[in-house]
């Protein structure tokens, strides 16, 4: 069964969604962002300290927009790959979340 996350247009306001799941029982935060014509998934946990990176509604990026940002101590990620590559944790990496879209939906592919 396909699992639906959010819509394309979900992540128009900030270039990102947060989505909660709900893996039997254990509430789980991932996030949402645009990557070129695609999407891509993370784990929303800082490899840090294991924080959600973001402190507001779905806000995942840096200023420039360039960056996906923990605003706990700010470390910040590569948003192709999830690498860290300035900050506390640089090296580590989110945790990916396998997404794909589906239409107009983003779809949950694990
Ligand atoms: S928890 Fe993310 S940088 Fe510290």
């Amino acid at each position: 069964m396909t699992r639906k996350l959010c819509t394309l247009a979900d992540l128009a306001a900030t270039g990102a969604k947060e989505v909660i799941l709900d893996d039997n029982g254990a509430r789980i935060s991932i996030f949402i962002i645009k990557h070129g014509d695609g999407v891509l998934g993370y784990v929303n946990s800082c490899p840090h300290a294991r924080l959600p990176l973001n402190w507001q509604d779905d806000q995942f990026f840096d200023v420039t927009g360039l960056y996906l940002l923990c605003a706990n101590h700010a470390a910040y990620f590569d948003t192709a790959t999830g690498q860290c590559v300035r900050g506390p944790c640089k090296g580590e990496s989110l945790t990916t979340f396998p997404v794909d879209l589906d239409g107009v939906h983003v779809i949950a592919l694990s």
